[in-house]
């Protein structure tokens, strides 16, 4: 495989996920990050890192990105960095196209999104949704005790999943993803969340979201990666196992007990009357992903194998502090 790929966040759970998926998919692979220390572990993993303390910097970067058939950004939204990453890879496209006279040399952009720009989805009386509903995002409020860094504007994300889609011209071919959300290997922000956090449950207790494996978000980024652009430009595909929905007092439950926690679950009221974003409901469909790349999300289930993603994500954490 000659082509080459670039990934912005590639230190993230996400973006190194994709990152070790696209090498093992024989890809070159570029891993944009911001802080040194994570370059070993990119380089160990056969990952060029580019280290940029500000990713806005484009000049630097501009002809490593220029040799990049594939540019994915892993941050995700960030309503000052997303736009600059997406005029970066324009620009690029317009370089490797010539200004769009040789179109067949345009670059894929993929964007990172996620399935809470769906809002609550109950209103489709909990069925799973496709990409053809509408997002319900609105304003969200955070969670007692989280930080306003917590709140990602889905109304917002929403709007920039619709810029990049509408960027898609002769010289750029652009693509959004929304993950489920992911676990397995060191885990994400709801592990570090849930495993760190009282035991506690506030609202509903029946809510359901879609999971999926990290290494299995990373296929669905090499299947998406191989497929025709002709199938992929201007399309959203969600990325989430199928039947992997556990309830919300389910998954609390189940990884307090891989956790040995002694203290039952305390159930709260929810307070206020608009709820946070964990007061939904996020199902989503994963259909056009398996039906038109060919993805087939192969874990079993996170609940299902909870002790095997506790003692990982036990064993990164303590690598981590060891390293500190
Ligand atoms: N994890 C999930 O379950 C999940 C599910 C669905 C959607 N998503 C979405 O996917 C995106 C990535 O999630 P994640 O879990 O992979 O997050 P993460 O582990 O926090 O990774 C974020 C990556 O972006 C980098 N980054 C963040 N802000 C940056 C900035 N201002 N400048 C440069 N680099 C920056 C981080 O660098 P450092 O390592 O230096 O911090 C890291 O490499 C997010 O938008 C999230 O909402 C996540």
């Amino acid at each position: 495989m000659s082509s080459s790929v670039f990934i912005y966040g590639a230190s993230g759970y996400i973006g190194l996920g994709v990152a070790l998926g696209m090498r093992r998919a024989g890809y070159r692979v570029y891993g944009m990050i911001r802080n040194e220390k994570h370059s070993a572990t990119l380089i160990q993993n056969e990952i060029e890192p580019i280290v940029a303390s500000s990713f806005e910097d484009a000049e630097k970067i501009a002809d490593i990105l220029a040799s990049c058939s594939i540019i994915i950004d892993a941050v995700g939204f960030n309503e000052k960095l997303s736009p600059k990453i997406l005029e970066a890879a324009l620009r690029t496209g317009k370089k490797r196209t010539n200004d769009g006279k040789i179109p067949h040399y345009a670059p894929l952009f993929v964007f990172t999104s996620g399935i809470m720009t769906y809002g609550d989805t109950s209103a489709t009386g909990r069925r799973p949704v496709d990409e053809v509903i509408k997002p319900q995002s609105r304003p969200t409020k955070p969670r007692p005790g989280a930080s306003a860094s917590d709140v990602t504007n889905m109304k917002e994300r929403e709007d920039f999943e619709n810029q990049v889609l509408a960027s898609s011209c002769a010289s750029l071919k652009t693509t959004v993803i929304r993950p489920g959300f992911v676990y397995g290997g060191q885990g994400g922000f709801v592990a570090d969340l849930f495993y760190n956090e009282p035991l506690v449950i506030q609202g509903r207790r029946d809510m359901r979201w879609s999971w999926v494996h990290v290494d299995d978000l990373a296929e669905g980024y090499v299947a998406l990666v191989r497929a025709p652009r002709s199938v992929v430009d201007g399309e959203l595909y969600n990325l989430a196992a199928p039947n992997d929905n556990p309830t919300y007092e389910e998954l609390r439950t189940a990884m307090a007990k891989a956790q040995g926690r002694k203290e039952k679950i305390e159930y709260k009221a929810a307070d206020g009357d608009t709820p946070s974003r964990w007061d939904t409901d996020s199902i989503i469909n994963p259909a056009k992903a398996m039906n038109e790349l060919g993805w087939r999300p192969r874990h079993v289930g996170f609940v299902e194998e909870i002790d095997t993603y506790y003692k990982s994500w036990a064993a990164h954490k303590a690598a981590q502090s060891a390293a500190k």
